[in-house]
């Protein structure tokens, strides 16, 4: 009889077996960490202007990352604030701690230079995340100050966007790790 094939989806990164130098076991790879990063008025999701931005909620957008995040083998911390400060912060703190960073900076993403500078100094992998597609709406949602310092873009998905920008950013790092 042949073997029924699996419908789990492989971890990109296999944190649960030990990591081996030859027949030497030398410690656990540690799941790499991903910083998501939710600007203003993004905790108001679910209520707010639903028709734009859909009925699911902030936090169980960020239920379904920490699960897809599991799957990947990848540890996703989920924030939100509505706070420009606060999301610069958030920013030099996932220099020492994360491998790379979902961004939905918001309204802020057409105006921050401050989060501009953040993410130019700190130097991760960054994927700007939209629900809505900002450039198919009003033309003062076009421009993305923080675009050219982010590696990848995702917009126009609704909840999907975190999760499609989670499985770009995990398939990029795990490339990063082992590269062929
Ligand atoms: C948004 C788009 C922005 O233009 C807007 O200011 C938001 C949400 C989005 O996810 O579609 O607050 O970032």
């Amino acid at each position: 009889m042949g073997r029924k094939p699996s419908t789990r989806t492989r971890a990109l990164f296999t944190t649960d077996r030990p990591h081996r130098l030859g027949r030497r076991r030398i410690g656990r790879v540690p799941a790499p960490i991903v910083y998501c990063i939710s600007g203003p008025n993004l905790q108001l999701l679910g209520v707010r202007e639903p028709s734009i931005y859909g009925t699911t909620t902030l936090a169980e957008i960020h239920q379904m990352l920490e699960a897809r995040g599991a799957e990947l083998g990848v540890e996703v911390r989920c924030f939100q604030t509505n706070h420009e400060g606060a999301i610069c912060d958030l920013l030099a703190e996932a220099r020492t701690v994360a491998a790379g960073v979902l961004l939905n900076a918001a309204a802020y993403t057409h105006t921050s230079l401050a989060i501009f500078d953040a993410l130019k100094a700190v130097g991760l992998p960054c994927v700007e995340v939209h629900l809505s597609n900002p450039e198919a709406r009003e033309a003062y949602r076009h421009a993305s100050v923080v675009a050219p310092a982010c590696k990848a873009k995702v917009a126009g998905f609704g909840a999907d966007s975190y999760l499609l920008a989670l499985d770009g950013l995990a398939r990029w790092l795990q490339k990063q790790a082992a590269p062929r």
